[in-house]
């Protein structure tokens, strides 16, 4: 039985991980590791199988909690765990400097203290910035990095942090680099959820801008199985950028969303762009198709429609996550009270 340390896995990709791993992997083991921040949530591992799998309640920044949560010579470290969305880091920058940062080092230290092989660092195609728009151009491996939000900027020092831990001390690392993720179980702050929940409930859809920022969708646990790749045959030392090539303007995400579920366009509302707001990402994932054998597997319609029929099957879900510290935060934002 190998036994991985997975950081975040109360979250959306993270809980995503943990159920397909245990799913698909029967000599696996987990150890959890998730301070349940507001995007922490339970209910996301509800009817995981409980004999291997163990949570643990702790920050990542917290050194004496992960040495004790961590495995001695636990095989890997899954770094998930992240303040995760661009807004709020407009809003308010430490925290994610906080544990995008100090978090990963501390999980770094941790690892080497514990004798980990490999160590997973979960980052994101923002690192590289923003592309222009309607060009050909497209996110690389050897892009640069040049994050524009704070989010971005935490992440980009968080690849930092992981490759000075491999060039100084010689850690086994790993970073992957993915773009726009959807599917069940999403805090409705993000795009899709956000529109989905809003629209199930005939609220206003709040758009950017003039909603033509590029995004570059792929579903979920294709990312996962990308994630899981890169653990059993990347190479150390390097990044692969993580794609579905699926390019999408906002606006037609709503408009799909809308159409799906039959309700009128006339529900989108058009709000001030996001400061600094990236225009465009799109990933060439021809390194991870190449080295990891990947490719993802399902297509849009298919993991769109998933989608929405999953935040449909679980109101209870999305009222329970609506709820609380998401009303106050909502109001701010978009200047609206939820229903
Ligand atoms: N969502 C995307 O589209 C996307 C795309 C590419 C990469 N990523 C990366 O994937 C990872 C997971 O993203 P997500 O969308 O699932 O995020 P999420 O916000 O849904 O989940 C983050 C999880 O981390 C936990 N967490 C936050 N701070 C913590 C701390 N200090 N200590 C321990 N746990 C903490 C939260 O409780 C939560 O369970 C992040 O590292 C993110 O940067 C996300």
């Amino acid at each position: 039985m190998r036994t991985i340390f997975v950081t975040g896995g109360a979250g959306f990709i993270g809980s995503a991980f943990v159920r397909m791993v245990l799913e698909r992997e029967s000599d696996v083991a987990i150890v959890d590791y998730d301070a349940l921040t507001y995007a922490g949530n339970m209910e996301n591992l509800a009817g995981v199988d409980d004999t291997r799998h163990t949570f643990v309640h702790g920050d990542i920044c917290d050194r004496e909690a992960v040495l004790a949560a961590m495995p001695d010579g636990c095989d890997a470290v899954f770094n998930f765990a992240a303040e995760s969305h661009v807004d709020r880091s407009i809003t308010s920058a430490g925290e994610f400097l906080r544990t995008n940062i100090i978090g990963t080092q501390v999980l770094l230290d941790a690892a080497r203290e514990r004798g980990v092989r490999r160590f997973v660092q979960v980052s994101t195609d923002e690192v590289m910035g923003s592309l222009p728009d309607d060009s050909d151009e497209y996110f690389t491996e050897a892009s640069p990095l040049q994050p524009n939000s704070p989010y971005a900027a935490s992440k980009a020092s968080a690849e930092f942090v992981v490759r000075a831990a491999q060039e100084t001390f010689g850690v086994d690392a790993v970073i992957t680099r993915c773009g726009n993720n959807y599917g069940p179980r999403q805090f409705p702050e993000k795009l899709i959820p956000l529109m989905i929940a809003n629209a199930m409930n005939d609220e206003p859809l709040p758009v950017y801008g003039d909603g033509r920022n590029v995004r570059d969708w792929i579903y979920v646990e294709d990312h996962c199985a990308a994630i899981w790749l890169a653990y059993e045959k990347g190479r150390s030392g390097e990044a692969y950028n993580i794609g579905a090539r699926n390019e999408r303007y906002n606006i037609d995400v709503v408009t799909a969303i809308l159409d799906l579920l039959g309700k009128p366009h006339s529900l989108i509302k058009y709000v001030a762009d996001r400061l600094g707001h990236d225009r465009r990402y799109a990933i060439d994932p021809a390194k991870a198709e190449n080295e990891l054998g990947w490719k993802p597997s399902i297509t849009w319609e298919a993991g769109l429609a998933a989608t929405i029929g999953w935040y449909r099957d679980n109101q209870a879900w999305v009222d329970h996550v609506r709820s609380g510290e998401y009303r106050e935060y909502y109001r701010k934002m978009y200047g609206a009270t939820l229903a």
